[in-house]
Formats: structure tokens, sequence, C-alpha cells
């Protein structure tokens, strides 16, 4: 399983890299309007940097809910850098786009996806990555997880090289989970990347050592 960070932070993305299980960034309109709104920096350069931070996909979502606006806004940002892949919302005129920027050789996230018809329309219009948000539907009182297993029996019974790319998780038991149903990338919140690491048994197991160790010095020759 690839590992994306959802953020538009570069100091969560640099602490990501150290631990060099990154393969890749998902950002959206309220995460980099967040960073923005902190450093005052215009979108475009914090885009840049998190692209030169990591070697891989880079999505970045515009603004604009026409096909020429979408077009033309993942046009521009797609000249930020080779690695910018291109969110586009899961919408009739979104479709429309995902087809042109393809044929463009650029790479498309289709973003805002919620149900099997919808991935399935996307993966027929050449998307490269489908973004089920799986958190939001949770909130809502549906499964989450059961919509990524039915997107990818649906992309494995059509032969479709799609990638379905797990998004709103919400704790490491949805990585956990998308892991047993073999989803191919998973967009992890810094905040749950950091939990993923933690067992107080680890800790516990650490502090042992340690102390058993120091017992075990006082018998060592010097
Ligand atoms: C994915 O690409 C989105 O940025 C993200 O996962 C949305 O998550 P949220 O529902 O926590 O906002």
């Amino acid at each position: 399983m690839k590992f994306f960070i959802d953020t538009a932070n570069l100091d969560e993305i640099r602490k990501a890299m150290d631990w060099g299980v990154l393969d890749g960034v998902t950002t959206n309109p309220t995460l980099l309007g967040k960073e923005v709104e902190k450093t005052h920096r215009k979108p475009n350069d914090i885009l840049k940097d998190i692209c030169e931070l990591v070697p891989g996909s880079v999505s970045a979502e515009g603004i604009s809910l026409d096909t020429d606006g979408i077009v033309k806004e993942g046009e521009e940002l797609a000249k930020i850098h080779p690695n910018i892949c291109i969110k586009v919302p899961m919408t009739p005129e979104g479709v429309k786009a995902i087809r042109i920027l393809r044929s463009k050789g650029i790479k498309v996230n289709t973003t805002l996806v919620f149900s099997c018809n919808q991935a399935l329309i996307a993966a027929k219009a050449g998307t490269n990555y489908i973004s089920p948000f799986i958190g939001r539907l949770d909130d809502i009182g549906q499964n989450g997880m059961e919509l990524i297993s039915e997107i990818i029996i649906m992309l494995e019974n059509y032969d479709f090289d799609t990638e379905v790319l797990v998004a709103s998780v919400r704790h490491p038991l949805h990585v956990v989970e998308a892991t047993q149903l073999g989803a191919d990338i998973c967009t992890i919140p810094f905040k749950v990347l950091n939990l993923m690491f933690k067992h107080p048994l680890t800790d516990k197991g650490i502090k042992s050592f340690l102390k058993d160790w120091e017992r075990a010095k006082e018998f060592m020759p010097r």
C-alpha cells in the first residue's frame, strides 16, 4: 500500500518524509487555504515546495466547477511541477474535464466520490485515481469501507488501471481495513500517521529493556 499524507503543511510533510514512508501528498482548497492563512504565501509557491520535498504524486485542486475552468486551472497547476495531479470533482462537468486533462497527459485524481456508480464513471473517463471519502460517509451513518470494497471489486472485474485512493481517513483502523481490502493508496492526516506508530506495549517493552540493561551493567567486568 502506498502512503500519501493529507496536508499542505510543510513541517508535517518534512517529518513524514524523514520517516521514509511517504509516497505522495493530497491537498484540497481547505488544507491549502489553512497554510495560506498561516504563512501569507502564494498557494502555488506552497505547492511547489511540497513537490520539491516529496518525490511522488502531489494532488492539487482548483475551484472551478465548469469543464473549461477546471481544465484551464488544471493546466496552470500542472505547470508547477511534473508530479502535480489534478483533483477533479465528481460531477458531469468534472468528468468531461477528466478526459480533456488526460488527453493532454495531465494526471487526474477524481475527488468527492461517494458511490460505486460515481467511481465507475470516473474510471471510464480515464481517471488515474479515485478518491472515495470514507470518513465523511461514516459521519452520516453509512459504512465508508463497504464503498472501498465495492469499488475494488468493480475495478478488478473490468480490469481498469485506476488506483483506489482511500480519502477522509479518520483513524488508524481505517488504514488497517483498507489494507485488508487491498486498496492501492491511503491518504492519511499527519495525526493519524503518528498514531499508527504507537502501542503502549512497545513503550513498556523499551522501558523494561533499558531498566534491565542498566541493572546488568553493574555486573559487567570493567
Ligand atoms: C482527500 O484527498 C481529501 O483531501 C481529504 O481526505 C478530505 O478529508 P476530510 O473529510 O477529513 O476533510
